[in-house]
């Protein structure tokens, strides 16, 4: 039965070690993409998506996390007195995006012990996770096509990009099979962060994952995997082996622009992408890049 899916799961507790020391006392979520932290873009992702009820799983040093998503009444009524209203509205607009919850993690096990986290909030209800350190230009789509998938084919869809086979052993890698759909594939496998020589593919699985409700008791019973943490891909891949459990798992093959904030220079290109093509920012900075970019020459 096709249900509607309302529930979004925001895993933003990891320790962020390849921004330190940045992110010594602040989450790498909160690191601001032009004038916005990242974690507001993925929220206003899956709110344009329709997932209103978000739940963020927070870890050490979550209070700027929380803070950023709650009202702030000084600032608001100094905005106000200053009839700064543009401002206003950008802070407000922050705010008012989602109903967002908050659970904790306890110690950072890996992802799928993070997702494991959300079990009490979401129930048996297929959910969607959007990592909060992965932006999707909103100028593409793909979550509300993996949420169309989920609903047609009763799945688990998960986002895939094709890589450079020289990056396959940073990402969880996909086995797939084709399907009558050109953007869809099938998985039949995956393996957690495989050397190039191991990948039986460069299919890498992005940060967007709709999932079935059975895989909380899957992660329950999966083991330490890759570095030690609890894998959500190893939980993926049990999914996989075992298309009767929950319908098997399907990959969107995304095609756009994606931007991984956790990585630092990933992090940079994503500023310059974005605020290229700003109204406010574009006009001056094009003209300054050309310039920059000729005297590296
Ligand atoms: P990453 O592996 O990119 O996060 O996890 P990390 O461990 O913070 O990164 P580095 O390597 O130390 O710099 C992908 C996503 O999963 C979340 C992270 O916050 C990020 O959004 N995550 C990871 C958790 O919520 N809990 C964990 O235990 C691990």
């Amino acid at each position: 039965m096709a249900f509607t899916i309302t529930k979004a799961v925001i895993p933003a507790a990891g320790l962020g070690t390849r921004f330190l020391p940045a992110t010594k006392a602040m989450p790498k979520e909160m690191l601001p993409v032009v004038d916005k932290p990242a974690i507001q873009y993925v929220v206003e992702e899956a709110v344009a998506a329709g997932l209103t009820d978000v739940l963020m799983i927070t870890g050490r040093n979550k209070n700027a996390l929380e803070n950023h998503f709650d009202r702030v009444g000084e600032l608001e009524a100094t905005l106000l007195m200053k009839g700064d209203i543009e401002r206003l509205r950008k802070v407000n607009y922050a705010t008012d995006l989602a109903e967002v919850h908050y659970v904790r993690q306890g110690d950072p096990k890996g992802l799928g012990h993070a997702v494991l986290r959300a079990r009490m909030h979401v129930g048996h209800e297929p959910f969607a996770v959007l990592l909060g350190d992965d932006i999707i230009d909103e100028r593409d789509v793909l979550l509300s096509r993996m949420l169309e998938e989920q609903g047609k084919r009763n799945a688990t869809i998960v986002a895939l990009l094709e890589v450079d086979p020289a990056q396959v052993h940073m990402y969880g890698i996909a086995t797939v099979e084709p399907t009558d759909d050109d953007d869809v594939v099938c998985i039949t496998g995956l393996v957690e962060k495989p050397s190039r020589e191991k990948a039986l593919s460069n299919y890498a699985i992005i940060g967007r994952y709709v999932l079935q409700p059975e895989i909380f008791d899957i992660l329950e019973h999966t083991p330490a995997g890759k570095g030690g943490e609890i894998q959500l891909t190893d939980a993926l891949q049990t999914l996989a082996a075992n298309p009767s459990i929950a319908g098997g798992v399907y990959g969107v093959v995304f095609r756009g622009r994606r931007y991984d904030t956790g990585d630092r220079l990933d992090y940079i290109k994503a500023i310059v992408q974005l605020a290229v093509d700003r109204d406010d920012l574009g006009p001056d900075l094009r003209p300054w890049l050309k310039d920059f970019a000729k005297n590296l020459e």
